[in-house]
């Protein structure tokens, strides 16, 4: 009889456990049909009881001794209050998990998990505004992406301008704003001390006081694009999937707008790269906390860029940027910016990431099916494909490949097609396994790649 009744409420106190899960909108018609079938439970409980009884007493061939009688009732009365005392003891036990389901006040704030702040470092410009216009006009949550600037500098006009948009950020302040020290020839490189030294700081305080698991780190004299944030939340679950990935950037490095594919499908495609892009990128926690401990005093960026950092992984990259950079005066010299910087194109168009299959990208698939990409196309000379016509007659045409064996190969290729011709620690910008990949002319894709049996980046390439 025990056995019997005992299971009744176990079954119904795991029911109620199980839905312990409360969807922030939802909460209350659950509650009340919760309460509802926890009375009725009671209900039924106690009519099976009192069947149990009634057939336990009649299944008895009734003693002939009167008090042979009265001793089995009250036997049976003391079984019955041993009983409700465990069944009282068993609906205390339910009500004790009650908080699980029944949330007492709001519904419940998003995990940290799910969570993406971006970090926005600032300094002394106030045209911060432009990079935290776009970025507050095109974010979808406050909730869920918390925006941060870190101020360098003690620069008042700048912490002016950052407090002026309230509660829709946080404003943190680098403390030490003293004269880094610097070694005597790098004097004039002063201003990559203090930036290394603020990125350090600041992803402190991202990754270790507020304990978030990843986080999108902005400049200044960055402008987003309307689906920047979308980008990013569909590439969490891939970066956070794929250890051969250290980072999503938004940024492509040969993304001038007669270099990429701007319209249709070709548009929305997503690549790996083994060159750090930076300028709007992701990174996970764990990465932090491996590159915190050896973080450099200056020329971070350069310094991820070496193998000792990368160990072989790689960033994703958008075929459209979504950043540009604004920032012409900045540290470095602004010959840079003009040559180059300021031609990338910035993505107009809304590309719903999150709905994409994006299971192209993880190593093993993406190795072999753009390898056969790279290695089928057509492999031409640099004076075929320049060919007559000009820059000014686009002529669609097929994939093609142009390989290339040494370092200066590859930057006589990329100076003629008007890509960057630049490598740090052997890595061409957007190379994966030495493919720097781009569009030339209206083609679908072209291919600077080094022969197929390729073993691997030699670092003296620069
Ligand atoms: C270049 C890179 C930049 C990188 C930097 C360090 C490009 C386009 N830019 O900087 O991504 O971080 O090298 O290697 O490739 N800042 C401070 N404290 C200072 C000075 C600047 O925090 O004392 C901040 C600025 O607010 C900005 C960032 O550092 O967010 C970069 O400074 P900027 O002046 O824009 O230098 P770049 O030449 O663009
Ligand atoms: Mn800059």
């Amino acid at each position: 009889m025990t056995v019997v009744i005992v299971q009744i409420c176990p079954v119904d106190g795991v029911g109620l456990s199980a839905g312990s899960e409360p969807s922030s909108r939802t909460w209350r018609p659950v509650t009340m049909l919760r309460r509802a079938s926890l009375a009725v439970w009671g209900v039924l409980l106690f009519a099976a009881w009192n069947l149990l009884l009634l057939l336990f007493v009649l299944g008895r061939s009734p003693p002939a001794d009167p008090e042979e009688l009265a001793r089995q009732v009250v036997k049976v009365a003391e079984e019955v209050e041993q009983e409700l005392e465990a069944q009282k003891r068993l609906l205390q036990q339910v009500q004790a998990h009650r908080p699980a389901w029944l949330p007492a006040g709001p519904p419940p704030a998003p995990t940290p998990s799910a969570v993406l702040p971006v970090l926005v470092i600032g300094c002394d410009r106030p045209t911060i505004r432009r990079c935290l216009d776009k970025l507050l006009l095109h974010r979808p949550s406050k909730e869920l992406f918390p925006v941060l600037v870190s101020q360098d500098c003690g620069h008042e006009e700048t912490a002016r301008v950052i407090a002026s948009y309230g509660d829709q950020l946080t404003h943190l302040r680098q403390p030490d704003v003293a004269a880094p020290p610097v070694p005597p020839e790098h004097r004039k490189f002063a201003g990559y001390y203090r930036i290394a030294r603020h990125y350090r700081w600041a992803l402190n305080q991202l990754f270790r006081a507020r304990r978030y698991e990843a986080a999108v780190v902005l400049e200044d004299d960055l402008e987003v694009a309307p689906d920047f944030f979308e980008y990013f939340l569909a590439l969490l679950p891939v970066l956070r999937g794929d250890p051969s990935l250290w980072c999503a950037s938004a940024w492509n490095d040969n993304g001038k707008a007669h270099r990429v594919e701007a319209t249709g499908r070709a548009a929305t495609a997503l690549y790996r790269t083994d060159f750090f892009p930076g300028l709007g990128w992701m990174l996970l926690r764990s990465t932090w906390d491996e590159l915190e401990p050896k973080w450099p005093a200056a020329f971070w960026d350069d310094w991820m860029r070496r193998p000792e950092q990368r160990r072989g992984r790689s960033c994703v990259r958008p075929e459209v940027s979504r950043t540009i950079t604004f920032g012409r005066r900045g540290v470095s010299n602004g010959q840079f910016y003009d040559q180059h910087l300021r031609y990338i194109k910035l993505s107009d168009a809304f590309v719903p990431f999150s709905r994409h299959d994006l299971g192209y990208l993880h190593r093993e698939r993406y190795d072999a099916e753009f390898g056969r990409r790279v290695y089928g196309a057509p492999a031409v000379r640099l004076d075929q494909l320049l060919g007559g016509g000009g820059e000014t007659e686009p002529e669609p045409g097929p994939e093609v490949r142009l390989q290339y064996s040494s370092r200066d190969g590859f930057k006589a290729l990329a100076k003629a097609l008007g890509v960057m011709d630049d490598l740090k620690s052997g890595v061409p910008r957007t190379g994966y396994r030495g493919w720097s990949t781009f569009m030339y002319r209206g083609r679908a894709a072209s291919f600077l790649a080094p022969p197929q049996d390729w073993s691997g980046y030699d670092p003296s390439w620069s």
